[in-house]
This record gives structure tokens, C-alpha cells and sequence, in this order.
């Protein structure tokens, strides 16, 4: 939503109670909320933030404008969950209350040290001017949810970029810690640069060197950087905007992609052993995927259902954004597989054969086989009429389509309103959860997602069809979370 940028800059100090209490108001009346998917308890949510273990629990932040469906004055809101499923806001919060970070608290990582939390974000600062100055700054969280900002600057903007400079991810190699940020160079050139710890200590860092993953040159900026480690091998995760789609065809506004490489050297940022560039999602909304290597050998992954740069029915009522599931990566015969964490099935209730199902409350997950040489065609979110959101899954060609242009409401269509990908030309299964206004497909363990957003015109719109081809396997009801 277009808002003036005083209203989206405004001194968080400065809205009163009655203010916020209409926003939260107004979103309540949304007829779209998810069950199961987190949503900002107020206004925007973006970027997943700070993904991490720590103190027994999972942590996870989101970046979030509190005050409207818009990209103002950003702050983290932290999240914690036992088991990935369920997730509880705890209060605390990054706010963009220092100087280092007064016009927001962007996107950032963590990383446990000696006992604490470490977040390294982005502060967002503009002078008089409106000029941005990127500062890559901390802070620690405790095992009592004490926050404490650092003072310091950790990595000022290099000269050899603009002002886009930003969204630090810190990881641990051979027991040195790097971090990776994104950025743009003077000629306008996406790049991703690498700093290690001067002597392990996250308080001093050293460039290294721009990372060398084999970039074409096409983007101009690149953000949300991720550097994890599926069975050793370097895995590179990141939003290269305006990217050729000549290298890699894309729909959305941004893609968000990821390279599996064989090596990584530390001393000069060279990624070697490129398997390609890929799309991670080919859903019509997916981005800023955040992802990190757990201490119990598992690699996760969380993204925003939502890009950048658009508008969303849910704006009308204040709010917009959801996160997707938290995925497990792994690798496959050469590609990367994200499927949700196996505790998800906790969800899982009333099970019924697909054939038998009864009618939806569009809060569910559908578990089924195609087989080979058919072309199959299912109807979400259907009216009485049978127009929804419709899904062709041709075993026969290869071909998996979503098609939102029948009904639904309709935006962003400037970016086309059908998604067609690629699938093996035998049978498929298909994994997908359905959440009031999100859907979630994962083909075959994940080898192929597609996230989306869906608005449902009516209430009335919460049928399940196959309305052609064969299709077999289980419907289960997804139970709501608490609070949502
Ligand atoms: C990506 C992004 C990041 C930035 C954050 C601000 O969606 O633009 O680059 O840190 O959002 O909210």
C-alpha cells in the first residue's frame, strides 16, 4: 500500500493506543487469516529474521511495519517454537530505537556464542537529507530475553558500493565466523561480500572478498544472502533482483534462487563446482528465504509468502504477509529438496481417504499420488460453480501449472496470473497444505515448491476438486494454531 513516507517514518513513541487498537480492529475483519501460518500480530511482515537455536528452543523474527500494510520504519519480532510447528511471539522486539539503526532494524542472522544470542542486522540510517547509510551493527539476546544493542558500528559501507549494503548472514566454517552481505557495486552490479572475524571475536570484522559464485552481472542488487552446508557442500541462497531471465526464467518480481556448489575457500571467496543457478520456489509469492545449518545436523528454511514492491487484498485491512512452513533442505541426486519438518504431521487430524473427503474449511493438506500419463486437474478454494484456483498437473508432458486468473482476487497481474514449472513425466506426489488465503505445494519430497497467496472472493469458496484426470491419496484437516 502507498503510504506517505512521514506516516511510515513516524516515531513508533508517536502513535497512540487508540491508533493501534483500530488497525488491530480492522485486521481482524479480515475474512483471510491464516491458521497455521505465522502472520505479524500488527501491520506488514516480511523477512524471516534470525533463524536460529538457542536456550533450547527455536528463535525465528520477523522484520514488520506495525502500523499499516506498508514498508515503514521496520523492527524484528521474535518468535520462539519447540518444534517448528508452533510458534509464539514473545514480546521482545528489535526496535529501530539507536542511532545505528533509527530508520529500521533490517534484516539480519544469529548466531549462538558463549551462551548468548548474537543478532547481526542492517541499521537502516538516513541524515537530513534522506540519505542512507547502511551500518551493519548487534546485539545480544540472554537466556533471560534481555536485548542490549551494541554501540559500535561492526561494518561500515564499503566504498566499493552504494548504499544498498545490507542483510548480514553469519555462519560458522571450520570453526571461524564469516558473514556474507548483500549489496550493489558503484556500477550498479549485485554483489555479495565476505568478512571473517578478526580473531573469532563477532565484535571485529575483516573483509575477505566479494564472493565469486559465477554471477552473469545481470542483477543490480542482491539481498537476503545465505551460505549453509547440505552433506559438506556449499549451498548459496539469495535474491538476485532484476536478474536475466535469460539465465533463468522467472515470473515474480524478484526471484529468489539458490546454487549448489562442491567447494568453498574461506580465504578468497571462491565458490567452485557451480551446479547452476535455480529457482527455489515457482509459486507466484516466495522470497528472502533465510536458512541455517542446526545443531542437530538438520538444514532449515523459512521464507516470506510475500515480495517485495507489491500490493495485497489483505492491504485494505491494514496488514499483509505470512510466513511459509519451516522446510528441511536436503540434497537428492544432485538437487535441493525442501520439504516441511516432519513434526508438521502433528497437524494433521480426521484423515479420509481423498475420494471421500468432506466439504473444506480451507485449512488442510492433501497428500496424493498422479500417475504417469495423465493430466490431471484439481480446483482450490472452489465456489459451488467449481472456479477456484486451479492446479494441471500433466504427467504425460512434464508440465505442473497454478492458474489463479479464473477467480479469486485479482492483483499483482502484471506479473501474469499462471505459474507453469517443470515435473517428471511419470507419476508424482503431490504435499499440499492449504491455509485460508495460502497455499503450499511440494512435488515429489520437495524437488519442486510453489507458494502462493489465494483470496477467496466468498466464504462460500472453500470447495476441493478433481476436475479431470486421476488423482488418489489422503485429505487431512489441518488443526488451527493458538491464536490464529
Ligand atoms: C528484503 C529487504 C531486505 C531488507 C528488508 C527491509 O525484502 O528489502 O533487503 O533488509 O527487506 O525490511
Amino acid at each position: 500500500m502507498n503510504l506517505p513516507q512521514k506516516l511510515r517514518y513516524r516515531r513508533y513513541e508517536d502513535w497512540t493506543a487508540e491508533e493501534i487498537a483500530a488497525i488491530k480492529a480492522k485486521m481482524q475483519q479480515s475474512p483471510w487469516h491464516c491458521h497455521y501460518h505465522v502472520e505479524a500480530s500488527s501491520g506488514l511482515l516480511n523477512d524471516p529474521n534470525g533463524f536460529s537455536y538457542f536456550n533450547q528452543q527455536y528463535h525465528l523474527f520477523y522484520q514488520n511495519w506495525p502500523f499499516g500494510a506498508a514498508h515503514g520504519l521496520k523492527q524484528w519480532v521474535h518468535l520462539v517454537s519447540d518444534d517448528l510447528v508452533t510458534f509464539k511471539e514473545t514480546g521482545i522486539r528489535v526496535q529501530p530505537d539507536h542511532a545505528n539503526d533509527h530508520e529500521g532494524a533490517y534484516s539480519g542472522s544469529a548466531q549462538v556464542i558463549d551462551e548468548r544470542l548474537f543478532l547481526f542486522y542492517t541499521g537502516n540510517v538516513r541524515d537530513e537529507d534522506w540519505i542512507r547509510h547502511p551500518k551493519q551493527v548487534g546485539a545480544w539476546l540472554d537466556k533471560e530475553g534481555q536485548l542490549t544493542k551494541l554501540d559500535s558500528v561492526l561494518i561500515e559501507q564499503p566504498k566499493s558500493t552504494t548504499d544498498h549494503f545490507r542483510d548480514p548472514q553469519i555462519f560458522s566454517y571450520n570453526d571461524h565466523y564469516y558473514a556474507i552481505i548483500g549489496g550493489q557495486t558503484l556500477q550498479k552490479e549485485g554483489i555479495i561480500k565476505l568478512y571473517r572475524a578478526v580473531h573469532n571475536n563477532v565484535l571485529k570484522w575483516e573483509y575477505v572478498a566479494d564472493l565469486d559464485f559465477g554471477s552473469d552481472g545481470s542483477p543490480y542488487m542482491i539481498e537476503c544472502p545465505n551460505l549453509v552446508f547440505i552433506d559438506q557442500k556449499p549451498v548459496l541462497i539469495f535474491c538476485p533482483q532484476g536478474l536475466a531471465k535469460t539465465t533463468l526464467a522467472y515470473d515474480n518480481i524478484y526471484p529468489n534462487t539458490y546454487i549448489i556448489f562442491e567447494e568453498f575457500d574461506p580465504n578468497t571467496g571462491r565458490l567452485s563446482g557451480s551446479h547452476g543457478m535455480q529457482n527455489l520456489d515457482f509459486g507466484f509469492e516466495s522470497y528472502a528465504t533465510q536458512a541455517f545449518n542446526s545443531p542437530d545436523g538438520r538444514v532449515l528454511a523459512v521464507a516470506w509468502a510475500g515480495l517485495p514492491d507489491l500490493a495485497s487484498p489483505t492491504d485494505a485491512y491494514h496488514y499483509q504477509g505470512a510466513l511459509t512452513l519451516v522446510r528441511e533442505l536436503t540434497l537428492k541426486e544432485g538437487r535441493l529438496c525442501q520439504e516441511p519438518v516432519a513434526a508438521l504431521a502433528k497437524l494433521n487430524t480426521n484423515a479420509s481417504s481423498f475420494a471421500d473427503r468432506k466439504s473444506t474449511s480451507n485449512s488442510y493438506h492433501l497428500a496424493l499420488t498422479i500417475p504417469a500419463n495423465q493430466v490431471s486437474q484439481l480446483c482450490f478454494f472452489a465456489s459451488p460453480e467449481k472456479s477456484g484456483l486451479l492446479l494441471t498437473v500433466d504427467t504425460t508432458s512434464g508440465f505442473l501449472t497454478l492458474d489463479r486468473s479464473q477467480a479469486g482476487i485479482q492483483y499483482a497481474q502484471a506479473y501474469g496470473s499462471k505459474r507453469t514449472c517443470q515435473i517428471p513425466q511419470q507419476h508424482v506426489t503431490l504435499n499440499v497444505y492449504v491455509d485460508q488465503s495460502l497455499i503450499e505445494i511440494f512435488v515429489d519430497q520437495g524437488q519442486t515448491v510453489l507458494t502462493s497467496r489465494y483470496y477467496p472472493e466468498s466464504t462460500k469458496a472453500n470447495g476441493l476438486y478433481l476436475i479431470s484426470g486421476l488423482a488418489s491419496g489422503t485429505f487431512y484437516e489441518m488443526r488451527k494454531q493458538n491464536g490464529r
